[in-house]
């Protein structure tokens, strides 16, 4: 596993999905204020991209856009069908301003 960088903390809206790619892997980014939460970005169900779904505030989750299964942001679980299978989430450390993501 290494930590790499995806950017500063500016570089991501606050509760706006964002796509990132860092060492091959495709990643979902959501600001929440001071954190940062990264999950894979290819939905488990049918590989939609997760960064182009909605971000849930209340249940800290992101929205599949096809088929609207709601993920934890927290454990990668997924809320109802028709996915089963939780998304990966990524460890993540900010560092001064540095957005690092452990891959
Ligand atoms: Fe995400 Fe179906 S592709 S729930």
């Amino acid at each position: 596993m290494a930590q790499v960088s995806i950017g500063t903390l500016g570089d991501f809206e606050d509760g706006r999905p964002t796509f990132a790619e860092a060492d091959g892997e495709r990643l979902c980014v959501v600001r929440v204020g001071d954190r940062v939460h990264v999950v894979c970005d290819d939905c488990p169900h049918a590989e939609a991209s997760l960064s182009e779904g909605d971000f849930l505030a209340d249940d800290l989750a992101i929205e599949c856009p096809l088929h609207g299964s709601a993920f934890s942001l927290e454990t990668g679980d997924p809320d109802a069908p028709p996915a089963t299978e939780a998304v990966r989430v990524f460890p993540v450390t900010i560092d001064g301003d540095d957005v690092l993501v452990e891959v």
